[in-house]
């Protein structure tokens, strides 16, 4: 029997039978940093639910991997809710200021260069991460602001252990820690880059997440604190002038609302997956990719495929090349500019796209499709509801609490290290989201390129995130996602495929070698040589890829694969024993805790009420968070 065939008959299964996963019915959080999966397992052990828990990671996160995401940026958190079967998305993407314009990364026609233009203040995105916690906590939540924020807080106060994956990134920081004296005196304290194992404390933003706390999101999003963000995003280079001043003012920040999005939905071989809409590409892009690989038998090696064979990288290669020339013309915020995705996903369009994926050569750079014949007869616009008015370089994490409510998170502040601006006094650091839009717009009526990713007032750029849920018979039996700029949704493509049609655990389909390629063009880039790579893929397939004609892979007779792609945490649900499991990536320090069995309730705590989504009568708790 092949692995597929197998993994169809066992169900869930080939998910969770792995030695590495840690399993629990009480709730599991997977995260890239063991002091912000601490934080996520408090919540759960104190009795509270996956969002509760959600909130208190990313807070964490801003302490701990302050270089990947914060308060200073953007993200999307995908929602299921155990109790009514429905998945939400919350967006809180980066906004571009109202008075940016199409051509501001290039005022003379000619674009910016990226490394001042992505350092300087017209590169910050209104920040949207901490309306977007607040929003899911007070929609679905449990506890309050202020309690998710304390364990952020007692880790920016007391300080924690600098890790190898955080040094690293100040060591190769491509100037980006140095350029700003608030950023160099937290990261390079006297000149000197903070080193493992040294003990980074950060008073500024513990007072600033105290001051949230205290104040709400309003403490942020107006005062003071609004005033230092908009005075920080005038900072620029003198090569660029006032060209380089962000755009920012107090009215941004008061307005900005995050968006209570549906979940796009596809299927691949019997599977269901639940992955992001437009602004992001990366659900798009996925299903564009898993549509057009459902042809070939992947999973078997008896016809030639299975893992890492030619034929396999081969047609991924291809897929990757087919969807990325399509995301480059078709995609951005479709609150702004619609965007084909019914025509994008129709099938017969992707019959035609899948034709052009021959076995036995590799084609000629792809052009993107005309997805719009097959749009225009099913097309629904459909309008994000806004969140509710009372309410107000990239990391992933996955949580499963015990009522079987998950999160699938994914955030960031862009590049790594955002512009390198942290706001003085405040202690985070800025996103530089914005250089996620086109630098130089494509609009153009005479070749119809609609310009879905060129710069506009209040719009959001497009993002690669790709936080996913995969479904068997209705219910969520895993959700995993990935950083990595456009390779979050390669990263994620890999992962889905070696569960389905590689039968692979959990923990060996994170663990196992990925391939990406992320232009129509065509350099291949993948990972091999390291230890924990299990299977390799071989030298002689890729030799194979570039007897194909593929390129970027290294010389004939080597492996070429050593790159890093991705950092994917993931959680998976047992079906038939309600187990939960996590699986966490050896490319960063990526951590899985499960809780204990739950305790009853202690009677001194407050009630609250309970969202919907979750049974009350199986509210119990808290439990002790374990270890590792
Ligand atoms: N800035 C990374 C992304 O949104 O994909």
């Amino acid at each position: 029997m092949n692995r597929l065939a197998h993994c169809t008959r066992w169900l869930v299964l080939c998910l969770l039978s792995s030695p590495l996963l840690a399993a629990s019915p009480d709730g599991v959080v997977a995260v890239s940093h063991p002091a912000a999966a601490a934080a996520g397992a408090r919540m759960l052990a104190a009795g509270g639910n996956a969002i509760d828990a959600a909130a208190a990671v990313q807070f964490a996160l801003n302490v701990v991997e302050p270089q990947s995401s914060g308060l200073g940026g953007g993200g999307f958190m995908l929602v299921h809710l155990a109790k009514t079967g429905e998945s939400f998305i919350v967006d809180s993407r980066e906004r571009a200021p109202a008075a940016a314009s199409a051509d501001m990364f290039a005022p003379d026609g000619q674009p910016m260069p990226f490394p001042l233009a992505s350092t300087s203040g017209l590169a910050v995105g209104v920040p949207g991460t901490l309306r977007g916690v607040d929003t899911a906590l007070r929609r679905w939540g449990t506890f309050k602001l202020a309690d998710t924020l304390a364990p952020a807080i007692e880790l920016a106060e007391h300080g924690f252990r600098v890790n190898r994956f955080l040094a690293a990134d100040i060591a190769d920081d491509g100037g980006r820690t140095r350029l700003q004296p608030e950023t160099a005196a937290i990261f390079r304290p006297g000149g000197v880059p903070l080193a493992e194992d040294d003990w980074l404390v950060q008073p500024d933003l513990a007072k600033t997440l105290k001051r949230i706390a205290a104040g709400g999101p309003n403490a942020f999003y107006r005062g003071p604190l609004a005033r230092a963000i908009v005075n920080a995003q005038q900072r620029t280079h003198s090569e660029l002038g006032a060209a380089g001043k962000g755009r920012m003012t107090l009215a941004d920040l008061d307005q900005y609302r995050v968006a209570i999005r549906q979940p796009l939905v596809g299927h691949y071989r019997g599977w269901t997956l639940a992955g992001m809409p437009p602004p992001s590409s990366g659900g798009l892009t996925m299903l564009q990719m898993l549509g057009l690989l459902e042809r070939f038998p992947l999973g078997d090696t008896a016809q030639g495929y299975g893992f890492g064979s030619p034929q396999t990288l081969h047609a991924m290669i291809e897929a990757m090349r087919l969807a990325f020339a399509d995301r480059a013309v078709w995609i951005g915020d479709d609150d702004t500019v619609p965007v084909p995705r019914h025509g994008l996903l129709h099938a017969d369009y992707l019959a035609a796209r899948t034709a052009l994926i021959k076995p036995d050569s590799r084609m000629d750079t792809p052009q993107a499709g005309d997805p719009l014949p097959w749009d225009a007869a099913t097309a629904v616009r459909r309008k994000p509801s806004p969140a509710r008015q009372q309410s107000p370089h990239t990391t992933h994490f996955s949580i499963v609490d015990r009522w079987g409510n998950v999160v699938s998170y994914t955030s960031t502040i862009e590049f790594t290290w955002g512009s390198g601006i942290t706001v003085p006094g405040y202690g985070f650091l800025l996103n530089n989201e914005l250089t996620d839009f086109n630098f130089v717009p494509a609009a153009n009526a005479a070749t119809g390129n609609p310009g879905a990713n060129d710069v506009a007032p209040a719009k959001r750029p497009r993002s690669s995130m790709a936080p996913t849920l995969l479904f068997r018979h209705g219910k969520p039996v895993a959700a995993y996602g990935s950083p990595g700029g456009a390779t979050i949704i390669n990263s994620v493509l890999n992962v889905t495929l070696n569960l389905i049609d590689h039968g692979m655990p959990l923990q060996q389909a994170i663990a196992a070698p990925r391939l990406s390629v992320t232009h129509a063009a065509g350099r291949v880039s993948c990972e091999g040589g390291a230890a924990f790579m299990q299977p390799h893929f071989s030298v002689a397939a890729q030799d194979a890829l570039r007897t194909l004609g593929h390129i970027g892979l290294g010389e004939t007779g080597t492996d070429g694969c050593r790159e890093t792609i991705g950092s994917v945490q993931a959680v998976a649900i047992d079906l038939a024993t309600g187990t939960h499991y996590g699986a966490a990536d050896p490319r960063r320090e990526g951590t899985v805790i499960q809780v204990e069995p739950a305790q009853p309730r202690p009677a001194s705590r407050p009630a609250r009420p309970w969202p919907s989504g979750v049974d009350e009568t199986t509210r119990t708790g808290p439990a002790r968070a374990s270890g590792r």
